[in-house]
């Protein structure tokens, strides 16, 4: 009986967080579900993302696709997601140098459009070590997809892991496992305790090579 507290309050809390996060979660969406309803605005939001994200090129590429490894591609990445995560730069709940002050120019529907243009982009899935690949899987089976979904395209509160570079998500996991401070989430903190290193590099693998 011992053992089961751990698992009991471990399945509330991620009852609660994700009743919380829908919360917040409901309020973008109202915006994002009311464009993408409709397919001439959904389309008129993602020509306004992407002349809103002129500046974010330079470091996320062209088309969400980044080309310096350490930053995320936001090609094809959940547009609830995107849109909660410049709320969290702008409010300093996630720390970073530079997203911090950039996100600050942008107006709320500037980031919506934003969200809207990324979601839309082609993921461009990586070739990684096949021994390593498979690894990765079984870790990603055990651990990870219960949240992040079989296919690790995730869902409104869960961002998709597939296809994104193996540096970032090599960077973001150790930072949630040494509890940093650049990002914090019980859920992660939580998911991230019992990997090792290997395990780290190999689940980053496998998730790079998914489409
Ligand atoms: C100077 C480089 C730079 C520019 C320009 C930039 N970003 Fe970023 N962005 C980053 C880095 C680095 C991270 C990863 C931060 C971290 O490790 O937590 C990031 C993370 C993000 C994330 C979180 C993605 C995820 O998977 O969690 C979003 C969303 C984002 N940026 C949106 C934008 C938008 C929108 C713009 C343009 C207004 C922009 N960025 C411009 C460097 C940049
Ligand atoms: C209980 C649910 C849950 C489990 C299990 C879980 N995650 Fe997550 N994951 C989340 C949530 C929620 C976020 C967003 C957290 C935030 O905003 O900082 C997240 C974020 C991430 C990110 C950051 C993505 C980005 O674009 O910045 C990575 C990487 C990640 N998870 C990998 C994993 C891996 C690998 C596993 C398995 C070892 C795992 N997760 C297990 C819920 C979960």
């Amino acid at each position: 009986m011992k053992s089961n507290w751990r698992h009991v309050l471990g399945g509330g809390l991620i009852a609660l967080y994700l009743v919380g996060a829908s919360a917040v979660v409901r309020a973008e969406d109202a915006r994002i579900r009311a464009l993408t309803r409709n397919p001439a605005a959904h389309q008129a939001a993602i020509e306004g993302g992407k002349k809103a994200s002129f500046f974010c090129i330079n470091c996320h590429g062209n088309n969400g696709i980044s080309s310096l490894t350490d930053v995320p591609n936001l090609a094809g990445q959940n547009p609830d997601y995107v849109l909660v995560q410049t709320r969290k730069f702008g409010n300093g709940q996630r720390k970073d140098e530079f997203m911090e002050g950039l996100i600050k120019v942008l107006s709320e529907e500037q980031k919506v459009q934003i969200a809207l243009f990324y979601a839309a982009q082609q993921v461009t899935p990586g070739k990684q070590d096949v021994a390593l690949v498979g690894k990765g899987k079984q870790v990603y089976t055990q651990f990870c997809s219960r949240c992040h979904g079989n296919y690790a395209r995730g869902n409104e509160v869960i961002p998709r892991l597939a296809g994104q570079h193996t540096d970032y998500l090599e960077l973001s996991l150790k930072r949630y496992k040494s509890r940093s401070g650049e990002r914090v989430d019980p859920l992660m903190f939580n998911a991230v305790v019992p990997l090792k290193l290997d395990q780290i590099k190999a689940v980053a693998a496998y998730l790079n090579t998914l489409p």
